[in-house]
């Protein structure tokens, strides 16, 4: 009996973490604990702790005074939607969730069972990074970590959700992991905080504006996720398992379709302006295209003429990449292409099938563009289509431009179907450009040369500005109206659900980073 009491008091110290004074503060905050994040995420009574009586064993600076069953950490697994979760939740209360050898331990104890298992790792990240007062041995539990997460990486989903601080070396788990979500307000990430920066560069930034989620989510890009608050943030990582398989073997989950339904979208025939100057809300497009209610946008405020997210069609989860006309007339740059590179390779690392939207007039210029490496940036949109191996599809809306119709999932480079609308222009650039060019001296030597221009744009237009010249070619498979769009594209994905196709044999390939 008095074994179970021992036991019973053990697991209600741990429970406790860093103790109700430290819990109350947590709460002050405006911050959930690492257990209650825990409850919001799993389903109801799932959850299965491990390592919950784990101590640190380190006697520096008092710390032999300081053990907390669990040592900052609750480690274990449980299921969302009844699927398999490994899920770790750094908890503030203790020593400021701050991370050394056995903290470590225990993450990385869960990493390796959910590799074996083929299933998703969940980090809840809210820590003040290494325990100083364990040295070495902190910094050697982050890359214990680091390795664990690059090992995983292609093979099972992992999603990290920052809930408080995440700093210093801390910062490289999240990076590595597939997807990034931070909390407004109550969260940070960055490599060196705001003292330091004052020191170094003499720059005077708050936590939140050197590393808060809004600034991640529109500046760097580093989240791909803001969450209004720490419920929001559970309810994103919730939603976002439902797009995604297990592991890098299975296919995503299928929700029940009722077939048979009348699929038309007439809405769809009157997005596109006559005047191809003119843009639109390709969002329009994807939501009347996708099953209702099923969009759910990444780094929805970051290089926004490209627009990515997960939606489901018939049931089956699908990633589109999307041109944006009504940002940048939807141009391709530096940051929109890493955005959609990074996208297109976690849909083909987990076998979801790719749907691109096209309208696109080309690459941005500029100085700022080329010193920015739009060559190498843009050539890893090109690399990570061209590797993609799931079912792939382009649809093209309107312009498909110069060297951009080729990088945006074209025939060429592997896509398994693509549709072309009847206001499609795919051509080396717009005709009033092509015209100046090609027509340059005719139009100088003309007697009014603005008719003459007129004339020869006219000319170019009615070659290329449609879908013709492509379809005959075979380059378009099939040029459709686009209500019957969302119809098309449910039977074109199910005839290509078998799709095996293999890259040639490599250790990895090189995409220009
Ligand atoms: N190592 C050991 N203990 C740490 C710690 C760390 N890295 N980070 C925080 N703690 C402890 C604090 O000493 C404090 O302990 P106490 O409650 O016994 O006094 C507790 O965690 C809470 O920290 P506190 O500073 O009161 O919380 P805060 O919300 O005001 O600030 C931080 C949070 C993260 C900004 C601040 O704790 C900090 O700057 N920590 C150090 C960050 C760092 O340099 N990490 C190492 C490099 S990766």
């Amino acid at each position: 009996m008095e074994n179970i009491e021992l036991l019973d008091q053990k697991i209600k110290d741990s429970k406790l973490g860093g103790g109700e004074k430290r819990i109350a503060s947590q709460h002050k905050k405006g911050k959930l604990t690492a257990r209650e994040r825990i409850h919001f995420l799993l389903d109801k009574g799932s959850f299965e702790e491990i390592g919950a009586l784990v101590e640190h064993r380190s006697t520096n600076f008092g710390l032999d005074k300081q053990k907390f069953l669990g040592d900052g950490v609750v480690t274990g697994y449980g299921t969302i939607g009844g699927r398999l979760v490994y899920v770790f939740s750094q908890d503030f209360t203790v020593l400021g969730g701050s991370l050394a050898e056995s903290h470590a331990q225990k993450i990385c104890k869960i990493m390796d069972l959910a590799m074996e298992n083929g299933a998703p790792v969940i980090g809840l990240n809210d820590s003040g990074g290494a325990r100083i007062q364990e040295g070495v041995v902190s910094l050697a539990g982050y890359a214990d970590i680091f390795y664990r997460n690059t090992l995983s990486s292609g093979v099972i989903p992992q999603l990290s959700a920052i809930m408080g601080p995440c700093a210093g070396g801390a910062v490289y788990s999240p990076a590595l992991t597939d997807f990034i979500l931070m909390v407004e307000n109550t969260s940070y990430m960055f490599v060196t905080g705001p003292n330091v920066v004052k020191t170094v560069t003499n720059e005077e930034v708050t936590s939140e504006e050197l590393g808060g989620a809004s600034t991640h989510a529109t500046k760097s890009g580093v989240t791909h996720f803001a969450c209004e608050n720490e419920i929001d943030a559970i309810d994103h990582l919730k939603k976002l398992m439902t797009y995604i398989p297990q592991n890098c073997e299975e296919k995503p989950p299928v929700l029940p379709y009722e077939v048979g339904r009348d699929e038309t979208r007439e809405a769809l025939d009157s997005i596109v302006p006559d005047n191809a100057n003119l843009p639109y809300d390709i969002k329009d497009v994807i939501t009347n295209v996708v099953d209702e209610e099923s969009f759910l946008e990444v780094h929805k405020d970051y290089a926004e003429n490209l627009v990515v997210g997960f939606a489901r069609l018939a049931g089956r989860s699908i990633g589109i990449v999307a041109n944006q006309p009504a940002v940048l007339a939807g141009v391709l740059d530096v940051e929109c292409s890493k955005k959609g590179a990074r996208f297109v390779r976690f849909c083909d690392s987990f076998n979801i099938p790719l749907l691109v939207f096209e309208d696109v007039p080309g690459f941005l210029p500029g100085t700022d563009q080329e010193w920015n490496a739009i060559i190498t940036n843009g050539a890893k949109l090109l690399y990570a289509f061209s590797e993609a191996t799931v079912p792939r599809i382009t649809v093209i809306t309107r312009k498909a431009y110069g060297g951009a119709y080729d990088v945006m999932n074209s025939k060429h480079i592997g896509a398994d179907m693509n549709y072309a609308w009847p206001s499609a222009e795919i051509a080396v650039m717009g005709a009033k450009g092509a015209a100046e060019i090609i027509f340059k001296k005719e139009i100088k030597e003309a007697a009014n040369p603005e008719e003459k221009w007129k004339e020869k744009e006219a000319e170019y237009a009615e070659l290329f500005a449609n879908p013709y010249n492509a379809a005959a070619r075979g380059y378009v498979d099939e040029v459709i109206k686009p209500h019957q769009t969302r119809e098309k594209l449910i039977r074109a994905f199910k005839m290509l659900e078998n799709k095996a196709k293999t890259l040639p044999k490599k250790k990895h390939g090189n995409i220009p980073l």
